[in-house]
């Protein structure tokens, strides 16, 4: 049986807000990327869009679903790691537009998470993830709270985003 964490089709469009609200992203990471649902979001909204896709992907059939979906296009670039020892596999990379993490939502994890990746977007870019819920991941809110004083929206699928300041 698959893990509860798959959301319904009906409950993706705060990423589907977040996408419409985001100009200028082209090159974008997702930290967490399961069966590639997501991902298929990413890439149905902007087929040009470069992705790299970070997950251990230690579940095989899980794995399997996201080559199923995502193989064979040379947009989506995979790379199968723990999120906080990606960054030096992909430093060249950057910057990129955009990182969306969902990964592990404790706070220790989310806050790694942040730290390790704001510094590949370029400034005026984006930050986001999966699960800014005060009851069902109070980690995950506390993290974002301390990185950033608060998301500057937060999206019916729970989805948080935060603008990065442009460079004076
Ligand atoms: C909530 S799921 C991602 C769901 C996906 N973004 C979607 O909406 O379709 C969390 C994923 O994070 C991955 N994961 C767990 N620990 C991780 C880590 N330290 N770094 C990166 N990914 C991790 C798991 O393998 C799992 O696939």
């Amino acid at each position: 049986m698959r893990t509860t964490y798959r959301n319904q089709p009906d409950q993706r469009q705060g990423l589907l807000d977040w996408w419409a609200a985001s100009t200028g992203i082209h090159r974008m990471i997702e930290v967490g990327s399961a069966f590639g649902d997501s991902a298929a979001i990413w890439m149905k909204c902007n087929p040009d869009l470069e992705l790299w896709t970070v997950d251990p992907w230690n579940d095989a059939d899980m794995l399997a679903s996201f080559h199923a979906k995502h193989s064979g296009n040379l947009h989506v670039h995979e790379v199968r790691a723990v999120s906080v020892a990606a960054p030096p596999m992909i430093a060249a990379i950057a910057p990129v537009d955009a990182v969306y993490i969902d990964a592990v939502h404790d706070y220790a994890n989310v806050s790694a998470d942040i730290k390790a990746w704001r510094k590949f977007i370029r400034p005026g870019g984006w930050i986001g993830g999966h699960d800014y819920n005060r009851l069902k991941f109070p980690g995950c809110v506390r993290a974002v709270n301390e990185a950033f004083g608060g998301p500057d929206r937060v999206f019916c699928d729970t989805s948080w985003l935060v603008r990065l300041e442009a460079e004076s």
